[in-house]
């Protein structure tokens, strides 16, 4: 197997194993509104990853490649977001009604939904064929995974990017009606113009160094950008 496969594959299992959170960044904070601020810039940070991850995929990877990419990323993401999902639910968190979670293990069990369920979210739009098979194979993954949609909607933890992002994929999934202007345009048939999500260096750079919110993505009928 050749570079270019363990290339996008590693950089998906970094990032499904490298979660910001389980750094201990937010262990030593126990002000519930320091670290609910906190847990949603570690969160930025690393959707900013994940956007450049795809866009690898969609640059390096053959169309066989990123089959076998995006199962093996579904296997662990559908992993994570189950048991992810029981701890939260046996924890009384309540996404949109109490307050930040205090336990480690609730906090944490809550990145490993937002993150996977952004990250799948990413795989839907850009690889919709895929993924969509991915689902339509295992009916555990796609209740699982609309609880996920919803539950993460709710949240309130979310910058402006993901949820539109969340948005998009509501209605991808027909979760939500579909607006009269929602197009995805990565679909391969009818071929439509491939409009990477593009993160310039500089951009990264202004996320980190002002931790501010990102504006977009924006739905317009032709494409989806994603800017800073
Ligand atoms: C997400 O939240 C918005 C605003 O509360 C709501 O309009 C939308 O239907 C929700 N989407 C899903 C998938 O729950
Ligand atoms: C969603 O609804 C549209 C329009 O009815 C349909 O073409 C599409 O296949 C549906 N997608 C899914 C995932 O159910
Ligand atoms: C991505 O952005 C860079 C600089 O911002 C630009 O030079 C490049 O053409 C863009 N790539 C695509 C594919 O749009």
């Amino acid at each position: 197997m050749s570079q270019k496969f363990y290339g996008p594959l590693a950089v998906i299992n970094f990032l499904l194993l490298s979660s910001l959170f389980r750094s201990g960044a937010l262990n030593d904070v126990s002000d519930s509104k320091q670290a609910e601020e906190l847990f949603k810039r570690l969160f930025i940070q690393q959707r900013v990853k994940q956007l450049e991850a795809v866009k690898r995929i969609r640059t390096l990877a053959g169309e066989k490649r990123q089959n076998l990419m995006i199962a093996t990323a579904a296997e662990s993401i559908f992993k994570v977001l189950k048991s992810s999902r029981s701890i939260v639910e046996s924890s009384g968190y309540v996404p949109g009604l109490t307050s930040f979670p205090e336990s480690q293990e609730t906090r944490e069990a809550l990145s490993n939904i937002l993150e996977n369920t952004a990250l799948f979210g990413e795989l839907l739009l850009h690889f919709p064929e895929i993924s969509h098979a991915v689902l339509k194979d295992s009916h555990e993954w796609k209740v699982l995974y609309e609880w996920s949609v919803r539950f993460s909607n709710q949240t309130e933890l979310l910058d402006r990017i993901t949820t539109t992002l969340i948005d998009l994929v509501s209605q991808e999934l027909n979760i939500t009606d579909r607006k009269p202007d929602f197009i995805n345009p990565y679909y391969k048939k009818p071929a439509k113009k491939y409009v990477p999500s593009n993160f310039s260096e500089n951009q990264i750079k202004k996320v980190k160094k002002k931790q501010k919110l990102p504006r977009g993505p924006r739905l317009s009928s032709s494409n989806i950008k994603y800017d800073l």
